[in-house]
């Protein structure tokens, strides 16, 4: 038998033969793949020698899907159609054998074949949703045909990997094979379904569950509701739906095309694009020049963490859950007292989501120590400091670092502004300095930024970008910068957002825009959350800001039931007509004459400033790539991932020639604020991309 090509191996065993690709990375459906596929079972199909067919991958995984890098080129060679038409149309049964993934176009080939057999380690999904696409290979006509309508809609709608021994349970897959053994599991299944002379089955003829189903709108209406607030402004799970539905209330043939008309919108469309662009973001921004494998890194197999406090307590937990042990530092016992009860709350209440169990609230509380004395982090792999915000509470503490820790260990601030190199300069290792920042809160955001300082070593960043991936976070690597990148971004927003209430719209007039844009919340609506007297005294209040005013009233947001907006006992919000007479006073006195003020200028000047800071920070070398900062906005701000992140959607979206000349505009109009960057002026005039100009 031998090669079919590059990709794809035939051989015998007995009268079964084995069809193996191996396509690394992920044995992703490429034309060559494509064609394995096809020749490979033509071939063994029309040797009469051959009883049945084992269609197996090596390498890490079965295939993972369609290549993802070929969308919206022109395809070459045989169609996936032409593929799994060749699977299911043989005259031998084709067993699918799968470890690993069998991901989108992957589970879509394994569903074409008549029977699969998994590891137990291996997992199934539809994950095409988010790609903002659907299932476009028939996965949406023959999922439901064999696992019934609603684990299909919440399969095709969350992309979920199930695991295969509930894939056994579903039907998904029809026998398990000992981890390890997969190909000679899957021969021994394919030749008992030669003995047995078990049918040809295809999954298209089962219309059992599908049938069941006709008639019963109410399990997508109801399906729909649930899944409403996850999915707003997403198009995909909508389409993923519609699919599910004529599953159910067409003959498989209508289904398919209902599905090819959905999936040609989405791939086709803005929001797909967008969303496989943070495909390759989150695989991206893990790489660093200039750090790889081979760069040592630091074991870490014990953290110090100072202060109990908001941030403290939630990266304490982030370690813990990991595994990893923790000693809480704080000044005094009664913050730490308070610091480790919260921890244990904030467990308890996770298991009480029956998210965790409480043996797991246990061990995880017994993996944190609490003490006051600095002393105890002397053994410690890494430090993270989360002291209040003071740049001499900092460098006091590090200078004790410098005396406390062993050589070798981490020293890490969770600062959110202040100079980490001011910081590093104390110690007589600043190599070993670096940012660790954390969102709040700090055991459920995902993203952290890695900042490194002048002279953080290599390996100390490699270790951190690693230890981020331990703990579940999606690490940026970034340079010092007031606010580093994601907050440097955000005070553009809220620059204008507080300047645009006074020239004439209402919180709630900028918070809308936003959110309908498609962020979680407005800036109001964030600041009443978060608390309006963060960081403010009474003592140096004059009065000067719209927040000083609403401070001293005591509407300090959500906590004191009113704020920039007035809070029922549910904290539903509502337009306050008391901050709206405030607003137009302040106009007034500062001789703002106050105009209508349209959505499309609010959302250009909130978002654009945004765009163009990204553009300085990249010049000044504060990030490494434009999707970089993409990245950190998606997943630290809720930035809408079908707008692909700021930096995608001014140049991919908008285009930057429309957001240069916005912002010309409003530097005319408004001042400075709204200088260009000059990254973004040159990519104009050259007529350059970001990654043209090594972006
Ligand atoms: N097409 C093209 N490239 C793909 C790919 C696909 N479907 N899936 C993964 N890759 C690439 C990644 O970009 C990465 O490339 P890199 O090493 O150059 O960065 C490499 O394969 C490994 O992927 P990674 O995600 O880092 O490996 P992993 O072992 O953590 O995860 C998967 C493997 C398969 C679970 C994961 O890659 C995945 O979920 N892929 C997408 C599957 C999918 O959505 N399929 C449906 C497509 S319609
Ligand atoms: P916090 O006031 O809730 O906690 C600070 C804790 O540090 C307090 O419990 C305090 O008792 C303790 N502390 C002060 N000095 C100490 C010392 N010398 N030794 C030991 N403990 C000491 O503050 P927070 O919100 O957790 O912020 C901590 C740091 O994290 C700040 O640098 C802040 O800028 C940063 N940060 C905060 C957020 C946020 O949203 N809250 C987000 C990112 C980063």
């Amino acid at each position: 038998m031998g090669n079919i090509n590059d990709v794809a191996d035939l051989s015998t065993e007995g009268e079964i033969a084995v069809l193996t690709l191996n396509s690394p990375p992920v044995n992703a459906l490429s034309a060559p793949v494509r064609e394995g596929i096809f020749e490979g079972i033509k071939k063994a199909a029309a040797d009469s020698a051959v009883k049945a067919i084992v269609l197996i991958c090596d390498g890490r995984t079965f295939i993972a899907g369609a290549d993802i890098t070929e969308f919206g080129k022109k395809p070459t060679g045989p169609s996936l159609f032409d593929a799994q038409d060749m699977i299911e149309n043989a005259s031998v049964p084709v067993i699918a054998a799968i470890h690993g993934t069998a991901l989108g176009g992957g589970l879509e080939v394994a569903l074409t074949c008549h029977y699969r057999v998994a590891v137990p380690s291996a997992k199934c999904g539809l994950p095409e949703v988010n790609l903002g696409l659907l299932p476009g290979a028939g996965g949406t006509q023959r999922l439901p045909r064999i696992v019934g309508p609603e684990k299909a809609l919440e399969m095709v709608t969350t992309g979920q990997h199930v695991p295969a021994k509930k894939c056994l349970e579903m039907g998904l897959v029809d026998e398990l094979a000992e981890e390890g053994k997969l190909r000679e599991g899957a021969i021994a299944f394919a030749k008992k379904v030669v003995a047995e002379n078990r049918p040809l089955k295809k999954v298209r003829e089962m219309n059992g569950k599908v049938e069941a189903a006709r008639g019963k709108p109410e399990i997508f209406e109801n399906f729909r509701k649930s899944i409403a607030r996850k999915t707003r402004g997403f198009l995909a799970p909508e389409y993923n739906i519609q699919c599910i539905e004529a599953a159910v209330n067409k003959p498989f043939d209508e289904g398919i095309k209902v599905e090819r008309e959905l999936f040609t919108k989405l791939v086709t469309g803005e929001q797909s694009a967008a969303q496989r662009h943070v495909f390759f973001a989150e695989r991206q921004v893990w790489k660093v020049p200039g750090i790889d494998k081979d760069t040592k890194r630091i074991p870490i197999e014990k953290v110090g963490i100072i202060g109990a406090g908001t941030m403290g307590g939630g990266i304490s937990m982030n370690f813990a859950n990991a595994g990893i042990p923790v000693t809480i530092v704080e000044r005094d016992q009664a913050p730490l007292d308070k610091g480790l009860a919260t921890i244990r709350k904030n467990y308890e209440n996770t298991a009480k989501k029956g998210r965790i169990s409480m043996d797991d609230v246990e061990k995880r509380t017994g993996l944190i120590q609490g003490t006051t004395d600095m002393k105890a982090l002397a053994d410690c792999d890494l430090v993270i400091e989360a002291v209040f915000e003071n740049m001499d509470v900092k460098q006091d503490i590090f200078r004790q670092l410098d005396e406390i820790c062993k050589p070798g260990a981490i020293l890490a601030t969770n600062t959110s502004a202040l100079d980490i190199d001011e910081i590093a300069s104390v110690t007589k290792r600043p190599e070993a300095v670096i940012g660790l920042h954390f969102f709040s809160p700090a055991n459920v955001m995902r993203l952290l930024e890695v900042v490194r300082a002048d002279k953080t070593s290599k390996e100390v960043i490699a270790t951190s970008m690693d230890l981020a991936k331990k703990i579940g976070k999606i690490a940026a690597l970034v340079g010092v910068c007031p606010g580093f990148v994601g907050n440097r971004i955000l005070a553009q927003r809220q620059r204008e957002a507080n300047k645009l209430i006074l020239e004439g719209a209402m919180p709630w007039d900028v918070d809308r825009v936003l959110y309908d844009f498609g962020l979680p919340m407005g800036p109001f609506a964030m600041s009443d959350l978060a608390g309006l007297d963060l960081g403010w005294r009474k003592e140096n209040s004059k009065g000067e800001t719209i927040r000083d005013v609403l401070c001293e009233m005591d509407r300090r947001g959500q906590k004191t039931g009113a704020g920039f907006y007035d809070y029922d006992e549910n904290r539903k919000a509502t337009p306050s007509k008391i901050v709206e007479d405030i607003i137009k006073d302040f106009s007034e006195k500062k001789q703002i004459q106050r105009r209508d003020i349209s959505d499309q200028e609010i959302l250009e000047r909130c978002v654009y400033p945004m765009i163009n800071e990204g553009f300085k920070i990249l010049e000044e070398g504060k990030a490494i790539r434009a999707s970089d900062i993409d990245i950190v906005w998606i997943n630290g701000y809720g930035w809408p991932v079908y707008r692909g992140g700021p930096m995608y959607y001014g140049e991919k979206i908008v285009g930057l020639d429309k957001v240069l000349a916005k912002m010309q505009e409003f530097q005319k109009a408004h001042g400075d604020d709204f200088e260009p960057a000059a990254l973004l002026e040159k990519a104009v005039k050259e007529g350059k991309s970001l990654s043209e100009l090594g972006y």
